[in-house]
C-alpha cells in the first residue's frame, strides 16, 4: 500500500476529495493530514471523515526539533501539498527527493510565487482579462511554484466570469485531476 500524507492550511476540499477518491483502494491510502492552522476547516473535515489529522506550529515546522523526523514517522511515499501555504525547507526536500508535490490554481509559470495563492490568484487572472486559466501540479523545490511541472489542465474564462466563478472552475479541475495524478505517480 502506498502512503500519502497531505499538508493543508485552509478549507481542505482537495484533501477531502483525495481521501474520498482513495477510500477503499487496494493500492493508495491517505494516512494523515497535517496542518499549520488550528482553526483550518480541513480539521473539521478530517474529524468528520475519520482521517488522522495533526496540527504543528512554526517551531515544529522550522525549528531544530526536526520536522523531517516527524514526517518520516508517517513513512510517506508521497507528500501532497493541497492548499498549504508555508515554504517547504531544503531539509524536507532533500529527505524526500521527488516525493513532494504541490497543486497551484493557475497555469504556471504565470501567477505563481510568494503571496500568490487561492483567491489572490483568481483576482489577478480576472484583473488581467485572461481568456484561460487552469491548474498546475508540480514537484516542490526550494522556490515557490518553480519545481518541475508534472501536469497542467486548462479552462476557458468568459468575460462575465467573476473571480469567484474562476475559482469554481479551477476547483473543478483540481477535483477531477489531482487524485488521478497522485495515483499515476504512485502506481
Ligand atoms: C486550491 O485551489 C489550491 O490550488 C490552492 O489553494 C486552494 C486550496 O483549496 N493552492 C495555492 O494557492 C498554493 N499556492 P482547498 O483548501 O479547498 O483544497
Amino acid at each position: 500500500m502506498k502512503r500519502v500524507v497531505i499538508l493543508a492550511s485552509g478549507s481542505g476540499s482537495n484533501a477531502e476529495n483525495i481521501f474520498s477518491y482513495f477510500k477503499g483502494s487496494d493500492t493508495v491510502e491517505v494516512v494523515a493530514v497535517l496542518t499549520n492552522k488550528k482553526t483550518a476547516k480541513v480539521l473539521d473535515r478530517c474529524e468528520k471523515l475519520g482521517i488522522p489529522a495533526y496540527f504543528f506550529n512554526r517551531e515544529a515546522f522550522s525549528g531544530p526539533s526536526g520536522f523531517v523526523e516527524i514526517m518520516k514517522s508517517f513513512r510517506p511515499d508521497l507528500i501532497v501539498l493541497a492548499g498549504f501555504l508555508w515554504k517547504i525547507s531544503s531539509s524536507l526536500i532533500n529527505a524526500f527527493p521527488n516525493k513532494i508535490i504541490n497543486i497551484h490554481p493557475a497555469l504556471l509559470p504565470k501567477y505563481g510565487g510568494k503571496g500568490m495563492y487561492g483567491s489572490k490568484v483568481h483576482e489577478a487572472v480576472k484583473e488581467n482579462s485572461e481568456a484561460e486559466t487552469g491548474i498546475t501540479i508540480h514537484y516542490v523545490n526550494e522556490n515557490y511554484d518553480e519545481g518541475a511541472i508534472i501536469f497542467q489542465a486548462k479552462t476557458a474564462i468568459n468575460t462575465s466570469d467573476t473571480a469567484d466563478d474562476i475559482a469554481q472552475k479551477v476547483h473543478q479541475l483540481e477535483y477531477e485531476h489531482f487524485p488521478k495524478v497522485i495515483e499515476k505517480l504512485l502506481t
